[in-house]
């Protein structure tokens, strides 16, 4: 049988506590299904840099490039603020990202019918909501040059970063938004800021030609970035497959993951272009959230996220389409009596990290074995 290599990088704050229970479902998975998957563990963030000094070391690198996936928990904190700019915790992921050139991420939105709820908005507005931001994440103003603060000599200084996008970043990003859309429902929303950046322009124009002349049988609507926020609270379920830059991206996945109910809840695959030699694709499988500082070690954070971030790597590195399924499945499932805090409602019983982990193994090992 193929082995399976997972690289797990737990990183800082309750990434740790939510890779445990990723650990757990491995564990299931190989007893359960026959599958072999094996692990490694290696520093990541704050954490690497404590041990390592650096956010990410050489060594990881090399273990990330050489995995079939990667799997990454959270970095940060407050310990690490005062760090060079190079050297903190969030550099570790951004170098993961360029190196591995993982250009499409993937965040989906999806409304459990337990959480419908939790929502800051009303039920009505997003029952049913399913939705997927394909953020591009390898350009853009993260990456862009110069990046810099230069003392102008006259006690002001002048602070840079660069907004750049080459004709190739933008068509294999609205290439993967198309094709993931043609699984879907067959509707790519491309966002950007074509009325005051140059980028934008460009953007909507490339994204237009690559529907014209690739998909024309899908359907392609433009929104400006900042009216395409307000349309994520007022009506989410008119998006079907969003398409954004690397900033816009991270700002509008953050809003679709409160629509949802919790941070808690949002799983995101981080992927690069397909070998032609053996199809296979280099991949890292995140939550959306962060290290959560304020409820790190408490034992009370949400490991669902982390948890559908590797039902998403069943999905998209093994083509384990039957235990995707029933992982996510499982989530949906325990929704229905176990909360933690951060969706907490009457009824249901509050659990802790470990307990909800628990849960989805427990049920999880019920689907599989049926
Ligand atoms: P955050 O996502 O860590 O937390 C925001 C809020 O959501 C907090 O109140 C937190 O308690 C809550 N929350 C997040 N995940 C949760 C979960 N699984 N269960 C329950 N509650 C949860 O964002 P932040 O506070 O802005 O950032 C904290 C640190 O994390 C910063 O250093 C930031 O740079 C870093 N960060 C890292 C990543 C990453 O590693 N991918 C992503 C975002 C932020
Ligand atoms: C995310 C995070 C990262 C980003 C940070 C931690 C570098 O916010 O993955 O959404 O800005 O991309
Ligand atoms: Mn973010």
């Amino acid at each position: 049988m193929t082995t399976r290599k997972l690289l797990l990088l737990p990183g800082d704050g309750i990434g740790p506590e939510a890779m445990a229970e990723v650990e757990k479902l491995v564990a299931v998975m190989n007893e359960a299904t026959g599958s072999s998957f094996v692990t490694e563990t290696a520093l990541v963030g704050g954490a690497a840099y404590d041990a390592e000094g650096a956010p990410v070391s050489d060594a990881t690198m090399a273990l990330a490039l050489a995995a079939d996936a990667v799997l990454f928990g959270a970095v940060g904190g407050p310990k690490w603020d005062g760090v060079a700019y190079e050297m903190r915790p969030e550099a570790g992921l951004l170098r993961l990202r360029k190196d591995m050139q993982l250009f499409a991420n993937l965040r989906p939105a999806i409304c459990y019918p337990a959480l419908a709820d939790a929502s800051s908005l009303k039920r009505e507005i997003i029952e049913g909501l399913d939705l997927l931001i394909v953020r591009e994440l390898t350009g853009g103003v993260y990456f862009g040059e110069p990046k810099e603060i230069i003392d102008l000599g006259n006690g002001q200084k002048r602070a840079i970063d660069t907004q750049v996008y080459d004709t190739y970043e933008i068509e294999r990003i609205a290439r993967a938004a198309f094709e993931l859309a043609r699984t879907r429902r067959g509707k790519v929303t491309s966002m950007e800021k074509r009325n005051v950046m140059k980028s934008g322009l460009y953007w909507n124009e490339v994204v237009t030609r690559i529907h014209r002349d690739e998909y024309a049988d899908l359907t392609l609507e433009h929104m400006l970035a900042d009216s395409g926020g307000m349309q994520l609270v007022r009506a989410p379920r008119q998006f079907d497959v969003i398409v954004t830059d690397n900033l816009f991206g991270d700002m509008l996945s953050d809003i679709a993951a409160m629509l949802t109910g919790s941070l808690g809840m949002l799983p995101s695959a981080s992927l690069g272009a397909a070998d032609a030699a053996t199809g296979r694709r280099k991949a890292l499988y995140e939550p959306v959230h962060g290290s959560a500082p304020d409820i790190a070690g408490q034992g009370i954070a949400n490991p669902l996220a982390m948890i559908a971030s590797f039902a998403m790597a069943l999905r998209y590195s093994f083509a384990m389409i039957a235990e995707a399924d029933a992982l996510e499945a499982s989530i949906a499932d325990v929704l229905e009596s176990v909360r933690t805090g951060d969706i907490m409602a009457d009824g249901c019983r509050r659990v802790g990290t470990s307990e909800m982990g628990d849960a989805v193994v427990t049920r999880f090992r019920e689907r599989v074995s049926r």
